[in-house]
């Protein structure tokens, strides 16, 4: 089967008297005016269970976007029989039925899905326009494009048959249901997640995040209009660790597909092992979780080139990606300049509304995420080998808004330089010139992490020393870019250590486990 390979979506721009602008303002004003319900779903149906729980704007939190009904235990078991109920008659149609309802939604996600969606990411999650367009547009409609091309690669990959006989792999799916457990920093993780399985005949349960329920709501709306059959993906908003017990105990669990923290994800594994006799097959456990991604600078670099790399890297959505830079070590002969070229690049930063098209930054996610990176600031403030240098302001009277703060600090082991902060903190670590391979050395065994990080040099011999001292402390490893936004089919994205079982998001990597191939060998 021949199926053209994608090209990735265009991102629009929204340039002032542009339709598209026109188009995302008008949807901006349509959500903020009315207050919605969102129900549970599960096999089509929808179960307000009155247990609920609200969706703010993080830029504006006394602004209600929505109410959501949460699963209870009851709820979480219909969901797994109605996953069980649409499984036959959804593993048995043809793998072209069932690209084509993904294919058909990448459509309308390009079309006429693309405001709401946009919309709905914006004030949900407080992106900017153009960090909802990379996601919940563009990033959604690669990962349902690619996906599907990817699939009928893994198909079409068959073992090598004789004169005498005929071996044929069958691409199964697997024995039960899949779990899909979904963060609030990309809307198009929370897509991707339940998507990659049940586009491999899997059938699904949902939990999404709290905080991105309003858009995942919209998720669901759109499969639903691009004909996804009831039950396939059943969309249960609630308490995770209720949820996860309920399903972890089923002797139909099968896999989960997560994107989260590092110690919840520890959590999952273990009480996985503990129901380990339970299930009719050993479940496949996927998941991209922390990070404490890097930049490490040689002193032969572009100083502008290294300076936006930090700035975009560790700023672009208030620093809650988990590929975004979050500690820098830089060798003293550059930093003067660098700093004064920081500091003026930071002094431009617009942050407010997320809704104002030139904002560059908006709201950390809520209150919990404002008083953990707030607390890491005091933190910063108060120790005596730290300064901040830019920003530290944090303000949660309208909204839960962080100010783009850079810490320098003399001590490579200090607080903010090892642990995940989840919000737009950089901190800079600066060494010898002379002791270069001691500071690789600090980059690559300070953090139990391996997602993202970048080096700069513009020596082709440093870079490959740089390379290789760092060969396991980054799963996606940039050169002379800042560690953000890899593009689907172009860097597959995803880390080792702990901060994942790597399994490549935007890849056949990732698809591969969610079948469970059967060879068949004839002869004749
Ligand atoms: N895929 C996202 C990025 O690379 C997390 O920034």
């Amino acid at each position: 089967f021949k199926v053209k390979k994608p090209q990735n979506e265009p991102i629009l721009f929204y340039e002032i008297g542009s339709p598209e602008r026109t188009a995302l303002k008008g949807k901006l004003k349509e959500l903020k005016e009315k207050s919605i319900e969102i129900p549970v779903i599960i096999g089509g149906e929808e179960i307000y269970t009155g247990n609920t729980g609200e969706c703010v704007i993080p830029h504006n939190k006394e602004h209600k976007l929505a109410t959501y009904h949460m699963a209870g235990e009851e709820e979480v078991q219909k969901a797994i029989e109605a996953a069980a109920k649409a499984k036959k008659e959804w593993a048995e149609m043809p793998w072209q039925h069932r690209a084509s309802i993904f294919l058909k939604a990448a459509e309308l996600l390009a079309g006429p899905w693309r405001a709401t969606l946009n919309a709905a990411t914006m004030l949900g999650q407080s992106k900017t326009v153009y960090q909802a367009e990379i996601d919940s547009a563009c990033e959604l409609i690669d990962f349902l494009r690619f996906n599907t091309y990817f699939m009928t690669e893994i198909y079409n990959d068959q073992p090598i048959s004789t004169n005498e006989s005929w071996n044929r792999l069958e691409y199964r799916p697997l024995e039960g249901f899949v779990f899909a457990v979904t963060p609030f920093n990309f809307t198009a993780i929370g897509g991707n997640l339940p998507i990659a399985p049940a586009l491999m005949g899997n059938t699904v349960v949902w939990k999404p995040s709290g905080t991105a329920v309003y858009s995942n709501y919209f998720v669901m709306k759109l499969l639903k209009e691009a004909g996804l059959p009831d039950g396939v993906i059943n969309f249960i908003p609630g308490s995770g660790s209720m949820i996860g017990n309920e399903v972890f105990k089923n002797e139909d669990f099968a896999g989960v597909h997560f994107t989260g923290s590092t110690a919840v994800f520890n959590t999952m594994w273990k009480t996985i092992g503990e129901n380990i006799d339970r299930y009719k097959t050993y479940p496949k456990i996927v998941g991209e979780t922390g990070g404490k991604d890097f930049i490490f600078a040689h002193k032969n670099v572009k100083i502008n080139q290294l300076a936006t790399a930090m700035i975009r890297g560790a700023f672009e959505y208030q620093g809650q990606k988990c590929s975004a830079a979050s500690r820098v070590y830089i060798p003293k002969s550059i930093w003067s300049d660098l700093k004064d070229k920081l500091i003026q690049e930071v002094a431009t930063i617009k942050m407010g509304n997320a809704e104002d098209f030139d904002s560059f930054m908006a709201a950390v996610i809520d209150q919990k995420a404002f008083d953990r990176v707030k607390g890491y600031i005091e933190y910063a403030k108060d120790a005596d080998d730290a300064d901040i240098i830019a920003g530290g302001g944090c303000d949660d009277s309208v909204g839960y808004f962080v100010e783009p703060t850079i810490i320098l600090t003399t001590n490579p082991h200090f607080k903010t330089i090892k642990e995940e902060i989840f919000g737009p903190v950089l901190t800079v670590y600066l060494y010898d010139d002379e002791d270069f391979e001691e500071a690789l050395k600090i980059c690559n065994e300070s953090t139990p992490y391996g997602l993202t990080g970048s080096i700069f040099s513009q020596d082709r011999s440093v870079l490959i020393k740089m390379e290789k001292a760092l060969g396991q402390a980054a799963g996606n490893f940039y050169i002379n870019d800042k560690p953000t936004g890899a593009v689907v089919g172009q860097q597959p994205f995803g880390g080792a250590r702990a901060s994942g079982t790597n399994d490549k998001a935007g890849s056949k990597l990732n698809l591969l486990r969610w079948t469970s191939p059967r060879v068949i060998k004839e002869t004749f």
